[in-house]
């Protein structure tokens, strides 16, 4: 079973909407107002937790959960509704108000961190599972992200990762039309087994909502787990 060491309701020490810079000034960073802007809109995760992280897991005993680039944390209420101790991350503020309210409404405890995953490093060994829903950042920016994420994974533990799968852009329905950010699980589980070769994969495939010929979002579901 994870060990949850990170510190609730911890925040960043610094304005809500600004981010040191490499000299040191603070200036507004614009992909986060772009994801503030996106939220205050409403729910952009749509309606209902994601299924093919409910694909994922299933049948899996709940313990310690982190969800990574929550979003508005449907994703990480629904988790905690499954008996998952949750803590949900995301830098946007606006993200993170939307799930707390959500978590008030199911009436379930979510502890929600604003971070900036390119900053921060979640506790290593800690969570049973940890899960990413549609963070599609460009292959450099994955790979700081990334294989933190798989650090974090305590013995036995999961990390689960649901993409917009490659074929999405052509043949799917929504996510990203820059296929740069697109990946597929095979090349994403090689990336993160390069840097740790301990991990095991447990899934590795694409996940089509719809049959062919119908056109629905084409997702896949990448599952390595720590022995
Ligand atoms: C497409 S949304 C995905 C939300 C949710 N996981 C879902 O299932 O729909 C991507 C999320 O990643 C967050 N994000 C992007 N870059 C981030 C970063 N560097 N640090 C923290 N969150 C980030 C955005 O704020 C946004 O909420």
């Amino acid at each position: 079973m994870g060990r949850h060491s990170a510190t609730s309701g911890e925040r960043l020490d610094m304005a809500a909407n600004d981010l040191p810079t490499a000299d040191g000034e603070r200036r507004p960073d614009e992909r986060r107002l772009g994801w503030d802007e996106r939220h205050s809109h409403g729910d952009v995760e749509g309606n209902g937790p994601n299924p093919t992280l409910m694909l994922g897991t299933a049948g899996l005993t709940p313990g310690w959960a982190l969800e990574l680039a929550a979003g508005s944390g449907t994703n990480a209420v629904w988790l905690a509704t499954q008996g998952w101790q949750t803590t949900a991350v995301d830098w946007s503020p606006v993200g993170l108000a939307n799930g707390r309210a959500k978590a008030q409404s199911a009436d379930v405890e979510v502890e929600w961190l604003e971070r900036d995953l390119f900053e921060w490093t979640p506790p290593a060994r800690s969570y049973d599972l940890v899960a990413i829903v549609y963070l599609h950042v460009p292959p450099e920016e994955r790979a700081i992200i990334y294989p933190r994420a798989a650090a974090a994974v305590a013995r036995g533990g999961r990390l689960l990762i649901v993409g917009h799968d490659k074929l999405n852009a052509a043949e799917g329905q929504g996510g990203p039309a820059d296929t740069v950010r697109l990946f597929t699980p095979d090349e994403v589980a090689a990336e993160l087994i390069a840097a740790d070769p301990r991990l095991v994969v447990e899934r590795s495939e694409v996940v089509r909502r719809v049959p062919p010929p119908g056109r629905g979002p084409i997702d896949n579901l990448l599952i390595l787990r720590r022995p």
